[in-house]
């Protein structure tokens, strides 16, 4: 028996004897026992009534690929190849994996609903607890060589603030040079892992986005973070949602980038820049000066105190305010 059989089942919050639960899903009453216990394991609070059943008493937001399906355009879905799964260490590494499987010319996508091994910028670790998050990776290839990938990672980023702000978000800001923003601190970050010329000038990048949904607490984490229930709190999140409308704003975006270029992604990722005019430092300090920006490559402009300008390259440098 398939756990997500017996979520969905309880997934209404209504009591559920053992006997009817069984019946429905043809084993036996043990085994819907056992696998409520499993269900506990895993997170989820089940109620167990004396004499009346079971009640499932947190939140449900099960991963669905159909769900998702049905929610992006039609042509879309149609060229997508959607891995949702329970488990994996990491949802770029699983999107590799697709593709050394063989996913035909669709476009290799993975959703998972924890990750082992979740990767973030910089060699970090990106905490990927059950059920609260949302873990997608995506491959995507582009023509022109490595040189036109200067300024990708902020086309994801504009496309997933863009997809928020669909979604009914407000103030979605961005940290060069792709950090999700709200005001109360980070809300999600993008991972861009470059996999290398297939044949000259055909490259393949897998980026992977982590969404904070639903998590209302977090050990560990070293910096302000916000998630979508803390910021829209009389929202009811979905995560297939959500995961709908940032691969139909990456997928647009990607498109975008191939035909027109960077250009037309630097005003809308200007505007939502959450350094903009503020005294900010890089390497540690080394670097000072006045948020002014990115230039026409997506680096991000320091405004000096003498008066000029010195752009950051991305790769592993970080932006931090001065306090
Ligand atoms: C960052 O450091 O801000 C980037 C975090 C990126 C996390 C996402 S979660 C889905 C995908 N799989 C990973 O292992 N990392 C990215």
């Amino acid at each position: 028996m398939k756990l997500k059989a017996l979520v969905a089942l309880l997934s209404d919050g209504q009591v559920h004897s053992g006997e009817s639960l069984a019946q429905k899903l043809g084993v036996s009453r043990t085994a819907i026992w056992k696998q409520v216990r499993r269900l506990m394991d895993r997170g989820f609070e089940v109620a167990s009534i004396r004499g009346r059943g079971y009640q499932l008493v947190s939140r449900v937001d099960l991963l669905d690929s159909a769900q998702i399906t049905d929610q992006l355009d039609a042509a879309l879905a149609a060229r997508i190849d959607l891995r949702v799964r329970d488990e994996v260490d990491s949802t770029n590494a699983e999107v590799l994996r697709q593709i050394d499987d063989g996913c035909d010319s669709r476009l290799p996508i993975c959703i998972a609903d924890s990750q082992t091994a979740g990767r973030g910028r910089r060699g970090r670790s990106w905490q990927s607890p059950r059920g609260e998050n949302l873990y997608l990776s995506m491959g995507l290839i582009f023509h022109g060589g490595f040189s036109v990938l200067d300024g990708l990672s902020l086309v994801f980023g504009v496309a997933v603030a863009e997809a928020l702000e669909t979604l009914g978000v407000p103030d979605v800001g961005l940290k060069w040079p792709n950090d999700i923003f709200l005001p109360a601190g980070k809300l999600g970050g993008i991972l861009v892992e470059l996999q290398g010329e297939l044949q000259e000038g055909v490259v393949r990048v897998v980026v992977g986005i982590g969404i904070n949904v639903h998590m209302l607490k977090a050990g560990g984490v070293d910096q302000p973070w916000s998630s979508l229930a803390s910021a829209c709190p009389d929202t009811e999140w979905s995560r297939n949602r959500v995961a709908a409308a940032i691969i139909g704003a990456v997928a647009d975006a990607a498109e975008t980038f191939s035909s027109q270029g960077f250009g037309v992604f630097r005003e809308p990722w200007q505007n939502r820049d959450i350094y903009c005019n503020r005294l900010i430092q890089a390497k540690d300090g080394e670097l000072k000066g006045v948020g002014k920006g990115i230039d026409e490559s997506g680096n991000y402009l320091l405004g000096t105190l003498e008066g000029g300008e010195v752009p950051i390259r991305a790769g592993e440098i970080s932006l931090r305010v001065v306090l």
